[in-house]
């Protein structure tokens, strides 16, 4: 399973990065705007520092205009993939792009015939959202559960991004129903590592080591 970073802080990328846990990157607007920075530049900079996947969103609503932007955004580096929302526009951009060789990640989903949708155009990947379903009450992995079993049915080659990952528990249940991919914010990567058990376990085995007399 890949562990993405769902972020624009250089700050956070590099962090995760030294714990060998980025395996990608996922950005959209929201979050680069939290950085208050140029949006082409800082999709450069994550490229540069990151050997892996980069999506960048665009922002244009029809596929003329999306396509567009997508090759001038995936002419900043190697490793950019173009992201695209969901819509019938989102879906005709898709297939374009993918017979370009442009490599795309279909974002914004939040049902299995969407993800569906997205596998025919040719999406190099999908981003089915976790947290924003169950924000509103409906079960965000049932979604995962059902888009795994589709692709597996017909063997399609486009990966599962799980994303807008809440807390651990996602990345747990995304693992055991066999997602390609996790794309996390750096509190829950923080987080994963963490039990109470293991701290104490570690104190404890301290505390005795001071009792060997020679060491
Ligand atoms: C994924 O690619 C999205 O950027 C992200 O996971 C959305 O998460 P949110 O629902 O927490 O905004």
């Amino acid at each position: 399973m890949k562990f993405f970073i769902d972020t624009a802080n250089l700050d956070e990328i590099k962090k995760a990065k030294e714990w060998g846990l980025v395996d990608g990157v996922t950005t959209n607007p929201s979050l680069i705007a939290k950085e208050n920075v140029s949006f082409k530049e800082r999709i450069k900079e994550i490229c540069e520092l990151v050997n892996g996947p980069v999506s960048a969103e665009v922002v244009s609503t029809d596929a003329q205009g999306m396509i567009e932007e997508a090759r001038e955004l995936s002419s900043l580096a190697d490793n950019v993939v173009i992201k695209i929302p969901m819509t019938m526009e989102g879906i005709k951009a898709t297939k374009t792009l993918s017979q370009e060789g442009i490599r795309t990640n279909v974002t914004l989903i939040f049902s299995p015939l969407q993800a569906l949708l997205a596998a025919k155009a040719g999406a190099t990947y999908v981003s089915p959202f976790v947290g924003r379903l169950d924000d509103i009450s409906h079960d965000g992995m049932a979604l995962i559960e059902q888009v795994v079993q589709i692709f597996d049915n017909y063997g399609f080659d486009t990966e599962i991004i799980v994303a807008s990952i809440r807390n651990p528990i996602h990345v747990l249940d995304a693992a055991i129903m066999g997602a390609d991919i996790a794309t996390i914010p750096f509190k829950v990567i923080s987080q994963l590592a963490k039990h109470p058990l293991t701290d104490i376990g570690l104190e404890k085995f301290l505390k005795d080591w001071e009792k060997v007399p020679e060491k």
